[in-house]
């Protein structure tokens, strides 16, 4: 199963994606993620990628296009993959679908979680991360067991650099564009599944997994 997800920022792309692996045993592949912990590392990639997501502007194509193509060579990958936040630019979508062909492999859905703007910003500036695992929380809307500490794995839960209000309003702006092509161009094959991303989490959950397993388009 090779499966994009796709969303706003905040959306809960990241959310889902953990729920969505445990239950189809694929990978969960999310660029967000991977840089993060390439400035973590303090990687060139990861000097490079932090200039750009500091001020919530995209990494440049040919980047992140680079670090997914070695990333999906990977030997787990080859029952398929959940993609989160790639592609996120009509240019990395191209390269995605040259890959796949390369490899005789097929997307087969397009996971649109759909979330009105007002949200987004109350589920980002409330948000927390672990530093182990990325799960996400959220200090109302999902809270951690204990504050501070993450339920899955005792990790040490934090703030995202560029969850500040300032930085979260430019990556709705840069992303919103951007995902309005991505949703032209998906939606000429007809594999975009659109879900209603304004229900509790777990109902986000039923219904995208339906609406896979069901093949309803
Ligand atoms: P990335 O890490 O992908 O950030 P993003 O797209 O801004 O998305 P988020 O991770 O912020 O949101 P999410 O949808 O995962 O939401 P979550 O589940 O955490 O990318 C970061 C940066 O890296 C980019 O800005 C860019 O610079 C760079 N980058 C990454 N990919 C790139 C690419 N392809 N090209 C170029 N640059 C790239 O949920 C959010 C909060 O809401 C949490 O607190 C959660 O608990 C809560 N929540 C989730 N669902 C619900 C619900 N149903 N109800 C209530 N609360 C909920
Ligand atoms: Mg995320
Ligand atoms: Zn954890």
């Amino acid at each position: 199963m090779n499966i994009i997800l796709m969303g706003l920022p905040g959306a809960g792309k990241g959310t889902q994606a953990t729920r969505i692996i445990e239950e189809m045993n694929i990978p969960h592949i999310s660029t967000g993620d991977m840089f993060r912990a390439a400035v973590q590392e303090g990687t060139p990639l990861g000097l490079e990628a932090k200039s750009y997501m500091d001020q919530g502007q995209l990494v440049p194509d040919h980047v992140t296009i680079g670090i997914v193509k070695d990333r999906l060579a990977k030997e787990d990958c080859s029952s398929g993959f959940l993609l989160d936040g790639f592609p996120r630019t009509v240019p990395q979508a191209e390269a995605l679908d040259q890959l796949l062909t390369e490899l005789g492999r097929e997307l087969e859905h397009v996971v649109y979680i759909d979330v009105k703007e007002e949200e987004l910003m109350r589920r980002l500036t409330g948000r927390y991360i672990c530093r182990s695992c990325g799960a996400s929380y959220h200090e109302l809307f999902a809270p951690a067991k204990v504050a501070g500490v993450c339920d899955r794995c005792g990790g040490e839960l934090y703030q995202r650099e560029d969850d500040k209000a300032e930085t979260v309003a430019n990556r709705l702006k840069v992303n919103m564009k951007q995902t309005q092509l991505l949703l032209d161009y998906y939606q000429s094959a007809g594999i975009v599944v659109r879900v209603d991303g304004m229900q509790e989490i777990d109902e986000v959950t039923d219904e995208i997994l339906t609406k896979i397993r069901d093949g309803k388009l």
